[in-house]
């Protein structure tokens, strides 16, 4: 029997007789998109011309008021399509087509300008076939010549390896284009370990899915954040001479996101192997409940208390005669160190056929445990064995958890552990640049620690279902989390979602939905129907996880009644209404679920649309948002109403934390992604970056902005974000003045340019003669050379042997003195070279209006900066070796980095 523990599967650890990771070595092919279903003349009998009907999804792929009629027909679940002309005069918006669901005509209201139509009768849908019909789609089948594919290892996201085009691409894919493409994997599973029960399972499969095992059909569009196991149990073949193939289609171009979310299988997939009677997938929920007095932490030592783990694990049988079986469950439960706390073992009789068993495991007095806290993110494991008669194990698991007690209070916000704990979030989609949305496990760690290098403690999953290897970090790492199912109405999805994610200590809050994803039934969010389906999933989030006192929330202000139903209320920007909020809803504790949305790019001091380039100073927001000091320091709010100057209001999570492809705001093209980051896409802190560094961090904090390289005698604005109590500005050895700084604020000067250099002086009180700190800026000259170094410490103890692990390689552009130049007078591109035993995965430079491909060896520098990841060729690296980058750029001098590689034999990855 084989136990491992496979690393980067990032599927529970329900271990049955095998898991195997299903992840290399995939045949890949772009397909084409299938043809569009034109609508029949007589496809909509009712007019709804100036109507405007509520509820409805955009339809990306329609131009025109005839393609948005065919984009209803494709869906077997449309009834009504509206077309917005966007001429002068209409009252409907910009150009762009909805569809959806809706009841009758009359649900419609009047508004000039759409054109659409209704049926009242649904088609329909579809029913799949049992088979693949290998006349119709000869990929599907197992015989199909795909040896001149391209292989790849998954994750893989197709939609990120393209170039974006204004005509080909939507604004939320920033204008990359999105198609379809098929996955083929040939693999073998040996006889040794043939079992009762076979499942195959994809973490993630974004786009509109079918699925064939061995040419027979397997499952389509299921939905696309939320793992899939399907039961192939009659499929699979063992053997060492028996091929299975598997072949999965994806059409990206069917989404129901706004922001990027890419195509292609782009989390891990496995299968696994297991007996009839098995420990139920993600059936072991190890709850902790702090049941006596803490003892605080210091800095050196977490706070500690006695705890109860109230265990249970579910013993599944599949078939007959399960009925009075005899099985022990034994346990062990070890501390971060590895030493056995406790351990036991009970004795159970299966109660019925096909049915699963519920067993309470007796852990006794676990005593003392060091609490799980964000300085000190104490983790236990708890294993579980499921032996038979004959003492054979059959089945094992290993979860990790923690004991920590998170209270959310009314008046007082939130409580970590009894300290009194403001929540100082980020909510971050899925992408990096390079990767897409096919971010490696291994990189989930970076990505978090990005967002607590500026002080932010939490993290919030949006809008779905996140990788679990994301909060496999956020529990090592100390973040906590708010994780959000993606569609209200998909009950299946959120039961998911809490079955799997229950015993990571880091998640403190579950969340239904967001916004318009909280529209059930395409009536609106305050539907009845979508109230009750939101109620089914509060009841689902309780009953599964009905030990840990998780509040349900959700993003969605029309759901902040004075009765509302959720147990936290989630405040969506509109922060000037948190005292009213406060003052309706008593009894329930708020959070700011979603504030700012501020607009920025790294180093960039003006606006100019027409390039798609956004100021850099925290002046910007989109009409609903504000800048990072009014959401947070209710700066410029009425009455000073901001998430850090109310008690009462828990924390909140600005939009975003990471710049994200898509959505680009507050201008489209030539913009092609999101300017809301705390950090650009690439990583690189923006200036805004210090506003937050300043107030979400107890140190001492100062920056100046924006860099000393002007034309001689202009005006230039300089801010200094920093929580001293007085900051002094000098140019050139000359004080502009000293100023009080403002809580949560900024200071500015507006000065005159004379190439030297610049700099503030932090005072820790009002009037002290000792300066505290000093941040300088020099003039840069001429750019003259390269400096290549590991950015973040992403790769500095290397990379793996099997390619899984990325190193981040940071490119600056420097003067003869080695200042980084901070302006490019003419484009500089940056060449990378590889020797052969590694690959540059991707680039990136943070540029949200840079049209170059991220999957190439070449990339422009960005006000001096931009980055690559690279990681080793597993086909031909060996342990020890190094991996050697050069980066190049016309008319400067170059530079070189080695980057080690490792074993990483203790990640046990098993691959077929
Ligand atoms: C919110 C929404 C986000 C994003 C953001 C941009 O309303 O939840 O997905 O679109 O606006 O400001």
């Amino acid at each position: 029997m084989k136990l491992f523990r496979p690393y980067l599967l990032a599927l529970p650890l329900t271990q049955g007789k095998a898991l195997f990771g299903l992840n290399q070595d995939w045949l890949f092919q772009l397909a084409d998109a299938p043809a569009p279903v034109k609508c029949a003349d007589d496809a909509f009998p009712i007019d709804l011309s100036d109507k405007q009907c509520l509820g409805l999804s955009p339809a990306l792929y329609a131009f025109d008021a005839d393609s948005c009629g065919d984009a209803c027909c494709s869906s077997s679940t449309c009834s009504v399509w509206q077309w917005c002309n966007g001429d002068d005069g209409d009252d409907c918006g910009d150009q762009s087509c909805w569809v959806g669901n809706i009841e009758q005509e009359t649900d419609c209201q009047d508004q000039k300008g759409w054109l659409g139509g209704f049926q009242s009768e649904l088609p329909p849908p579809p029913q799949p076939a049992d088979d693949c019909d290998e006349d119709v789609m000869p990929e599907c089948g197992q015989s199909f010549n795909d040896t001149a594919w391209r292989t790849l290892d998954i994750p893989h996201d197709f939609v990120v390896e393209g170039t974006v085009d204004q005509d080909k691409g939507d604004t939320s894919h920033g204008y990359l284009p999105v198609g379809s493409a098929w996955y083929r994997k040939h693999f073998t599973v040996s006889g040794d370990v043939k079992s009762e029960l076979s499942y195959l399972q994809f973490e993630g499969i974004m786009g509109a899915i079918e699925i064939y095992l061995n040419g027979k059909f397997l499952i389509s569009n299921p939905a696309r954040y939320t793992p899939l196991r399907l039961d192939v149990t009659d499929l699979l073949a063992f053997g060492d001479d028996t091929e299975n193939v598997l072949a999965v289609h994806v059409d990206g171009s069917d989404n129901d996101a706004w922001w990027y979310d890419g195509a292609g299988i782009y989390r891990t997939a496995s299968i696994e192997l297991l007996d009839r009677v098995h420990l139920a997938n993600c059936g072991v929920y190890a709850p902790a409940l702090v049941a006596g007095d803490i003892v605080p932490e210091t800095e050196d030592s977490p706070a500690t208390a006695k705890c109860q783990v109230p265990a249970t694990v579910e013993i599944e049988c599949l078939e007959d005669a399960c009925e009075g079986l005899e099985y022990t469950l034994e346990f062990e439960l070890t501390d971060g160190e590895g030493e056995v706390v406790t351990s036991g073992s009970v004795d159970t009789t299966l109660s019925g056929d096909d049915a699963v068993t519920t067993v309470a495991m007796d852990l006794g007095d676990v005593g003392s445990m060091k609490l799980w806290s964000i300085a000190h993110p104490s983790l236990y494991a708890l294993k579980t064995s499921l032996i038979g008669s004959d003492g054979e194990v059959l089945d094992s698991s290993s979860v990790n958890f923690g004991c920590r007690k998170a209270i959310f209070d009314a008046d007082n916000g939130f409580s970590l552990n009894d300290v009194p704990t403001k929540i100082l979030g980020v909510a971050n989609h899925q992408d990096l640049p390079g990767f897409g949305t096919a971010v490696p496990d291994s990189l989930q760690e970076h990505r978090v620690k990005a967002m607590q290098a500026f002080g932010s403690n939490a993290w919030r999953t949006a809008h779905n279902c996140p990788t679990s290897a994301l909060l496999d970090a956020t529990d090592k790492l100390g973040m906590l989390v708010w994780d959000e199912n993606h569609h209200n109405g998909q009950t299946d999805e959120a039961i998911t979602l809490v079955r799997r994610d229950r015993n990571h200590p880091s998640i403190i809050i579950w969340s239904i939905c967001n916004e318009a994803l909280c529209n059930a039934d395409g009536n609106g969010n305050e539907s009845p129907a979508s109230m009750v389906a939101a109620q089914e999933i509060i009841d689902a989030y309780h009953s599964i996880d009905d030990k840990m006192n998780r509040p349900v929330s959700s993003n969605q202000n029309g759901w902040n009644t004075a009765d509302t139903f959720l147990d936290l209320v989630g405040v969506d920007y509109a922060v000037e209404t948190y005292d009213n909020v406060k003052d309706l809803i008593h009894n329930k504790p708020i959070i700011s679920s979603e504030t700012a949305s501020s607009v920025s790019d790294r180093s960039e001091y003006i606006n100019d649309n027409d390039a798609g380039i956004v100021i850099g100073y925290d002046t910007e927001a989109p009409s609903w948002g504000s800048t990072a000091e009014d959401a947070w320091g209710g700066v410029n709010v009425k009455n000073g109403q901001g998430i850090l100057t109310r008690d009462f209001v828990s924390g909140g999570f600005t939009w975003t934390g990471w710049d994200y492809k898509g959505e680009p705001t507050p201008t489209s093209w030539p913009s092609v992604a999101s300017h809301f980051g705390i950090v650009d896409s690439a990583g690189f802190w923006k200036d805004r970056t210090f506003w937050y560094k300043s107030w979400f961090d107890d140190e001492p904090e100062l920056y100046l902005f924006p860099h000393w390289n002007w034309e001689e005698g202009e005006e230039v604005r300089m801010w200094s974000f920093s929580n001293y109590k007085e900051v002094e500005l000098f140019v050139n050895g000359v004080s502009e003045g000293r100023k009080g700084m403002d809580v949560y604020s900024h200071v500015e000067w507006n000065v005159t340019f004379a190439a030297g250099g610049v700099e503030v002086r932090g005072y820790e009180n009002v009037g002290d003669e000792e300066v505290a700190e000093t941040f300088k800026i020099k003039t840069a000259g001429k750019p003259t050379k390269l400096r290549a170094t590991i950015m973040d410490d992403v790769g500095t103890e290397g990379v793996g042997v099997d390619g899984l692990d990325i190193a981040k390689v940071k490119v600056e552009v420097l003067d003869a003195n080695d200042v980084v130049v901070p302006v490019e007078e003419d484009a500089i591109t940056v060449k990378f070279g590889i020797t052969d035993n590694g690959v540059v995965v991707g680039t990136g430079n943070g540029n949200n209006f840079d049209h170059d491909p991220d999957v190439a060896m070449e990339r422009n520098v960005y006000h001096g900066k931009v980055m690559a990841w690279i990681k080793a060729d597993r086909k031909i690296v060996g342990v020890g070796e190094e991996i050697v980058v050069s980066v190049e750029a016309e008319g400067l001098e170059g530079d070189k980095i080695a980057v080690v590689v490792v074993d990483t034999k203790v990640r046990g990855v098993g691959e077929l």
